[in-house]
């Protein structure tokens, strides 16, 4: 196992520690419905049950993303999905990856900012995800 470079539950906890942290979390979370819709959707869904329209094109069915916390024990896996959406410590001997490595795509800034910005991409969708579980 890689160490994970960045811890996503203290990274949440800076976030929720803001003034007005509801609505903060709300417009996060919105800001990662858009992102999904955005670059989620053709291979996962609008609803993001596995079934959208590049998913027949697959040679892996895209997962269901309203279940993960359901195959997780009611639990919402955070630092596990946080890192396999991130993909830069996805194993390279796991087969072929149809999953874009989002930790290398949105990382589009240079320089110091890079890393802080990308994560916040990251949790905005982590923030989206959480919200659609199936109880
Ligand atoms: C090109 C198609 C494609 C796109 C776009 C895509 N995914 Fe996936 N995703 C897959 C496939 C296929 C799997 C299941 C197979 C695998 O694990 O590689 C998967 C698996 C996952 C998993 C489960 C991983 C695990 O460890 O079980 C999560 C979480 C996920 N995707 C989130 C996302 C998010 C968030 C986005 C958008 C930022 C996204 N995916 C965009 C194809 C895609």
């Amino acid at each position: 196992m890689h160490e994970f470079p960045v811890r996503p539950a203290a990274l949440a906890a800076t976030l929720f520690a803001t003034a007005g942290a509801a609505h903060a979390a709300d417009s996060v979370e919105s800001a990662g419905k858009a992102r999904y819709l955005q670059e989620c959707a053709f291979c996962h869904g609008d609803d993001a049950k596995g079934n959208g329209p590049f998913a027949l094109l697959l040679k892996k069915q895209p997962t269901d993303l309203t279940r993960l916390a359901q195959a997780n024990g009611g639990q919402f896996p955070f630092d596990k999905v946080f890192a396999s959406v991130d993909g830069r410590t996805r194993p390279l001997a796991h087969g072929t990856a149809e999953m874009p490595i989002w930790g290398q795509e949105w990382r589009l800034e240079e320089g110091a900012g890079a890393e802080a910005a990308l994560r916040g991409r990251l949790l905005e969708v982590m923030m989206y995800l959480r919200s659609i579980q199936q109880k």
